[in-house]
């Protein structure tokens, strides 16, 4: 059997703490609109809330947070809402990676970076480059991101590198071309927002995750519907194809967290 990271190929350890935790950012227009405010008020007040949720991921111990901040069909919003986007992606990077890097997160950006303006390129270039060494909590930031993309880009890259296989690829042949290669699938899916779908984010990885959908808008996001949505995913039974009775057999023992992990966010 393959020796690769994959709910597919393998059983994955499952954890009481999800180690892997994605989430689909949304409902930041409707939040501001409901209190009359531009669109765009409600995205300056979705980066606070996630500074807040990496400091609870880290005090919960989880190790990779990914979030979708931008996907490859919002370039079809108008292009003041788009050109905003692109400014606060600016900002915040200028001004979160020194306390990314202090609080020992890794920043990685996954998505088509191609379209993204000299400057903006050249920050997601250096936060990654000054944080690759962090291992506490590995936080990456879905940008100019799409499933479908994501997979086409593999597969092109693999028959690229590794033409003389062609035909019988294998899912371990494909994965290490994966923009998240070096991240585990992820344990639990959060969308908030009220919608339940999955928009084109991490299709490929998302085979086995459980998910949890919130009518909560992100601004509205905080520590307590982080907490639900982990006590839910406590509650599910993670088969992987297998029987209930399989499990109960004692095939898999859940596994603590890891008690040695430092949970302190400064
Ligand atoms: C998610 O919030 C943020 C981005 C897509 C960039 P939305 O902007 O989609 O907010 P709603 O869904 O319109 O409320
Ligand atoms: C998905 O949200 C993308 C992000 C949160 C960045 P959208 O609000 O764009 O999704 P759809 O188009 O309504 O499905
Ligand atoms: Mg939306």
């Amino acid at each position: 059997m393959a020796t690769f990271d994959s709910s597919t190929a393998t059983i994955p350890e499952t954890r009481q703490v999800p180690r892997h935790v994605a989430i689909i950012m949304d409902g930041n227009g409707r939040w501001a609109r409901r209190r009359f405010l531009p669109r765009v008020a409600g995205h300056k007040r979705g980066v606070e809330v996630l500074r807040r949720v990496i400091k609870t991921c880290i005090e919960h111990g989880i190790e990779y947070l990914t979030v979708f901040a931008f996907s490859s069909e919002n370039w079809r919003r108008p292009p003041e809402e788009v050109s905003f986007l692109m400014n606060l992606f600016v900002s915040a990077l200028s001004e979160e990676v020194a306390r990314l890097h202090e609080n020992g997160i890794r920043l990685k950006v996954v998505g088509d970076l191609s379209r993204f303006e000299p400057r903006l390129r050249a920050l997601i270039e250096d936060g990654e480059r000054k944080t690759a060494d962090n291992r506490r909590l590995t936080l990456t930031v879905a940008a100019n991101y799409g499933g479908r993309w994501d997979i086409l880009q593999a597969s092109n890259r693999l028959a690229q590198e590794q033409p003389q296989k062609s035909g019988a690829w294998t899912e371990a042949d494909l994965a290490p071309y994966l923009a998240l290669a070096y991240a585990p699938e992820p344990d639990l899916f959060i969308r908030t927002g009220g919608e339940q779908r999955v928009s084109n984010f991490m299709i490929w990885q998302l085979a086995y995750t459980e998910f949890y959908f919130t009518d909560r808008l992100w601004p509205e996001f905080d520590a307590r519907t982080l907490d639900a949505a982990i006590a839910s995913y406590q509650k599910r039974e993670r088969r992987f194809g297998r029987t209930s009775e399989q499990l109960r057999e004692g095939a898999d023992v859940l596994v603590p967290a890891s008690a040695s992990r430092q949970t302190h966010y400064a």
